[in-house]
């Protein structure tokens, strides 16, 4: 029993989807801990339980539902339990009609949890739902509490939301126009990181090429990172995600310019056929891919070029799917986060005909997972006997007698060595490649 008169009694906090969700959950803990909460681990004990959700694709909804189902049942053995769904999800219209009919206490959105206290002191008072949910984004919201997960590494939001309109993405919907943060609000927080011990950042938005348009004061995403290279303290600069588009020769040359900044873009092609990829709204063909990431190559040698692909995108043929898959060849990624196409209600390409059937995705989306795969252990072996800059990340999950770090081009290298490495920068000399991770060796100083 906890005797402080703050208490206000425990959460578990459940996060799905990308790092700009790890990033608001580290808010929400950071907002509920202001209030009293302290977090559990143990959902049972919990008095409060958040969801925070993602709708980019009909997988990521329905793990929620599944688990709202058992948290759910939790309120037979305690009444008092309140149960909070924001993110994402919160964000539809649709998903909200079905949440309102479980047995959800609160329904926050992606624009106003700082709204979170009030929400859950309503709550407690009334019977019903309390939903509160902006369709606008509203002015970013800078200075809210954060609780960081870690103490080497931090996501650091640049810019919120996208103008994209990729007709099959949901993101738009959910996350609202695209703004960007302040370069002096940004700079002051990664400042207040490195004084607190922190050595790698990533930046992150939506697609942070575009950072720095509709600010005053001019500054885009390549100065941007100029003066975040100057922070003293941190070791190591990363970001995501790039759009094709917007790969400018500027920021290509700051990747190669700026020490800290690390070797790997991550640049989402999402299909190499020109028909699909104007279908899916993105604003660039396979050709315009191959020379910019042909010149990431050539400006930044050993850049670690990953992407996302969707395959079955409505009217793919096996001929458009062929262009992918040639396209995987001849760029040779690092590594590539594949999906299916999952329809979203409300995006364009929802109304699309020639939906792919799901057997047919199923089936492109093993071979292409093969492809890269032997890809990406071709490369992997390749760094066999090289020696490798990493930042000690912690204990291997797998195996608590080893380390795990990472590489500056984002690979897992696990090796043996003393705990008191965590949070450091060493060399490793690379003894075995696996397709997902490296093994190493310290190399004696
Ligand atoms: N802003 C990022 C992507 C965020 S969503 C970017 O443009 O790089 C992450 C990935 O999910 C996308 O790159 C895309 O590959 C995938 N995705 C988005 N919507 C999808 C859908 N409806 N079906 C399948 N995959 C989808
Ligand atoms: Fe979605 Fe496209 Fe925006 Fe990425 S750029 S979040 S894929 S709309
Ligand atoms: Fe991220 Fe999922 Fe939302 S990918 S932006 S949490 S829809």
């Amino acid at each position: 029993m906890d005797l402080n008169s703050d208490y206000a009694g425990r959460y578990h906090l459940l996060t799905y989807g990308c790092q700009m969700n790890v990033r608001d959950s580290e808010i929400i803990a950071g907002i509920l801990e202001g209030m009293g909460y302290v977090i559990t681990s143990n959902l049972k004990e919990a008095d409060l339980v958040v969801f925070n959700t993602c709708s980019v694709r009909h997988s990521a909804e329905n793990k929620v539902y599944g688990k709202l189902g058992e948290v759910g049942l939790l309120k037979r053995h305690n009444p008092d339990l309140l149960i909070a769904v924001g993110g994402c999800m919160a964000q539809l219209e649709n998903v909200r009609t079905r949440l309102k009919k479980q047995k959800v206490d609160i329904v926050f959105g992606t624009h106003n949890l700082h709204e979170l206290p009030h929400l859950i002191n309503r709550a407690k008072t009334i019977a019903g739902p309390v939903v509160q949910v902006y369709d606008r984004e509203g002015d970013i919201v800078e200075h809210l509490p954060s609780q960081r997960d870690g103490s080497l590494s931090a996501f650091v939001n640049i810019m919120y939301g996208c103008n994209n309109f990729c007709s099959y993405c949901i993101v738009p919907f959910t996350r609202g126009r695209e703004r960007s943060r302040m370069p002096g609000d940004i700079i002051s927080e990664i400042q207040k990181l490195a004084e607190q011990g922190f050595k790698e950042v990533t930046l992150l938005g939506q697609n942070v090429n575009s950072y720095g348009r509709g600010l005053e004061e001019r500054c885009d995403f390549a100065d941007l990172l100029n003066l975040v290279n100057q922070i003293e303290g941190i070791q190591r600069i990363r970001f995501t995600t790039s759009h094709p588009r917007d790969i400018t020769d500027k920021l290509i040359d700051a990747v190669a310019a700026h020490s800290k900044v690390c070797e790997h873009i991550h640049v989402a092609m999402q299909s190499g056929s020109n028909h699909i990829l104007e279908r899916m709204n993105r604003g660039y063909t396979r050709e315009h891919y191959l020379e910019r990431t042909q010149r990431i190559r050539k400006m930044v040698p050993g850049a670690s070029i990953t992407t996302d692909i969707i395959v079955g995108f409505p009217g793919e043929s096996e001929s458009d799917f062929q262009d992918t898959m040639d396209m995987v060849n001849k760029v040779r990624f690092d590594a590539a986060f594949t999906f299916m196409y999952s329809v979203r209600t409300g995006t364009a390409a929802a109304t699309l005909d020639n939906q792919i059937p799901l057997d047919i995705r199923r089936e492109r989306l093993i071979r292409l997972n093969n492809l890269q795969y032997s890809i990406a252990r071709e490369i992997n072996e390749s760094l066999e006997g090289t020696v490798q800059e990493v930042l000690v990340e912690g204990l291997s999950k797998t195996d608590k007698e080893k380390l795990t770090s990472r590489t500056r081009t984002n690979r897992i290298v696990i090796f043996s060595g003393p705990k008191d490495l965590i949070g450091r920068l060493i060399s490793v000399r690379i003894t075995e490649a696996k397709t997902f991770s490296l093994f190493g060796k310290i190399v004696e100083l």
